[in-house]
């Protein structure tokens, strides 16, 4: 039997977003040291009444089924939403968007949450946010800490 739902089996063939951006107002490119897995994403930003907006999200992924459903489902949940909403997006509500991941396929999820928050930093470093720029740093290092916490937990994995 297939570990992955009909949701996972739609998003990895039928991926939402995919390509690039060559006038990205950020992009951000993440890797997973175990599996060797690549995600990136690109994203245009819009003033929208003094919100930025994401008007655009592009993403490439280099890596598993999950990484792919993971990566465009994800597009799909921040396309519209401003760049502090964005910033919320877990990646648990993304593998629940998808009706739930297999635990061991969980990391893959942490890729497009990941890409997505570097793609934005990249895009606050060019406007100059630096007050954004350094939550969204800090937040990064908390991540990193609990994602390298649960590897050691799962033996490296
Ligand atoms: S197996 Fe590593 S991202 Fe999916």
């Amino acid at each position: 039997m297939s570990p992955y739902n009909d949701k996972i089996v739609d998003h990895f063939m039928h991926p939402r977003n995919v390509g690039e951006i060559p006038d990205a107002d950020g992009m951000g490119t993440v890797g997973h040291p175990s599996c060797g897995d690549i995600v990136r994403f690109y994203l245009k930003v819009e003033q929208q009444g003094g919100r930025r907006v994401i008007s655009q999200i592009r993403f490439k992924t280099f890596g598993c089924t999950t990484a792919i459903a993971t990566s465009s489902v994800a597009t799909e949940m921040v396309q519209g939403k401003t760049i502090e909403e964005a910033l919320q997006l877990k990646n648990e509500e993304v593998a629940e968007a998808l009706g739930g991941l297999p635990t061991i396929k969980m990391h893959c999820s942490v890729l497009a949450e990941d890409a997505l928050r570097a793609a934005i930093g990249d895009y606050l470093k060019k406007v100059g946010d630096d007050h954004l720029l350094e939550e969204v740093k800090s937040q990064s290092r908390k991540h990193e800490e609990k994602e390298l916490l649960t590897r050691i937990k799962s033996g490296g994995k």
